[in-house]
Order: C-alpha cells, then sequence, then structure tokens
C-alpha cells in the first residue's frame, strides 16, 4: 500500500495556518490531520467543525479527523458535513462504537476507528466489515509532542498479520512521536498511514521536514 503523510495542524501557528499548510503541502503532504479533543475524552480542548471547514477552504488535500471525544455521534454530521473525509472515533470511548461507524458509513464518509496503547489489537475484529482503517495510538492521546512509546512498534506487526487475514485492505495508521528517525522502521513494522504533528510544523523548515519524513518512506 502507497504509505501517506498526514501532518497534524495541532502542532502549526495558528496566526499563519494558511503559510504552515502551503509549506506542508509543498513538502509533499498527503492529508491534514485534525485533531478533535472535547476536554471530556482527553485533557484538552482543540477545535471543531469551524476549523475543518477553514482547512477545506485553505488546501484541496483531503482531510482525517481524530475525534477525541466522548461522544463522537453528536459530531460526526458536522464533521462529514464540513468536507472531512476520513473519520477516527476512539474504540474507548463509546459503549456503542459499531452505530457510530456504522453512522461514518451512512454519511458518506470513510470510518476508521482508533486504539489507544493500551488497547489489544483484537478489539477491532468485530468491525472488520465496517472499517477501512485502524490508527494505532503511539502516545496517550491529548497532546502533542510526547515520546514515542515503545511497544506500539510491534503492535502493529501483530495488527497487520491480523488484518491481512481479515481484510488486507484495511490500513493502519500511526500517531504520536513519529519522526524521521523512526517512521522508516513503523514502515516496516506494518504501518502505512503516518500522522506527524511536532515533527512537520515544529521544525524551522516545514517543507524541509515534511520531505524527509517522506524521503524516507521511499523504496
Ligand atoms: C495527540 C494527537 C496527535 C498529535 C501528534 O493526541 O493525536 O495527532 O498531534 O503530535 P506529535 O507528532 O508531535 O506526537
Ligand atoms: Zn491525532
Amino acid at each position: 500500500m502507497e504509505p501517506l503523510l498526514s501532518p497534524s495542524i495541532l502542532s502549526a501557528d495558528f496566526a499563519h495556518l494558511e503559510k504552515d499548510i502551503r509549506a506542508a503541502e509543498k513538502g509533499g503532504a498527503d492529508y491534514f490531520h485534525l485533531d478533535i479533543m472535547d476536554g471530556i475524552f482527553v485533557p484538552n480542548i482543540t477545535y471543531g467543525p469551524i476549523i475543518a471547514e477553514t482547512m477545506n477552504r485553505i488546501t484541496k488535500l483531503p482531510l482525517d479527523a481524530h475525534l477525541m471525544v466522548a461522544n463522537p455521534r453528536k459530531y460526526i454530521p458536522d464533521f462529514i458535513d464540513a468536507g472531512v473525509e476520513i473519520l477516527y472515533p476512539h474504540i474507548e470511548a463509546d459503549y456503542d462504537v459499531f452505530r457510530t461507524v456504522q453512522l461514518i458509513n451512512d454519511l458518506g464518509g470513510k470510518a476508521g476507528i482508533t486504539l489507544n496503547p493500551g488497547t489489544p489489537v483484537e478489539w477491532v475484529e468485530p468491525l472488520i466489515d465496517v472499517i477501512e482503517s485502524v490508527l494505532i495510538m503511539s502516545v496517550c492521546p491529548g497532546f502533542g509532542g510526547q515520546k514515542f512509546i515503545a511497544s506500539t512498534t510491534p503492535k502493529l506487526t501483530k495488527l497487520r498479520s491480523l488484518l491481512d487475514e481479515l481484510k488486507p485492505s484495511v490500513r493502519i495508521a500511526i500517531d504520536g512521536g513519529v519522526k524521521k528517525s523512526n517512521i522508516a522502521e513503523l514502515y516496516r513494522a506494518g504501518a502505512d498511514f503516518f500522522i506527524a504533528g511536532s515533527a512537520v510544523f515544529k521544525a524551522d523548515d516545514i517543507t524541509a521536514a515534511t520531505q524527509d519524513l517522506k524521503n524516507e518512506l521511499e523504496d
């Protein structure tokens, strides 16, 4: 599967959002990642559908939204209306996650499911027919710039072989602490959709940092 890079605007400078987006586009970004936090599921608050809609006016690249919210079904229609392509609710957030994923599909979105570092990969099995991707968290969600949790790497390999058995078309996204020094190893371990916040937007040269990550994914 062609590897894709989705810079997370959580680490962008919102005073110069368009400038930061242009720089990442120039470096070869494939998507942009929106970290949606409600202050309940995670101890931080970010932004909502208005920023998704704004991003859609700034860039033609597709958007993916990571829904770190306790009640994803309440907000999914608004994010789809705002033009978000992939929606990643958390499997831990809601007692009725099958219904959440079905709602995304019914509204024409692409459904992914997110697993926290402490959640076993087998949890995705009952959802396999209704999802297109699995997002593996490699930090505890809530903040950018955290340290990559090492036990995530073998988890990717385990999930890849499970998916190859059940539904090979399902992508694996990885989010948290992804940088130039580990992205190639994560690709080899089984991830194919890479989310990087600080490694892109906290760099002095956003375009060069984006290119560096993409280059690591070549061949
Ligand atoms: C954390 C978010 C991440 C975050 C990644 O809760 O889900 O998307 O932006 O930031 P870095 O790449 O700096 O770990
Ligand atoms: Zn995220």
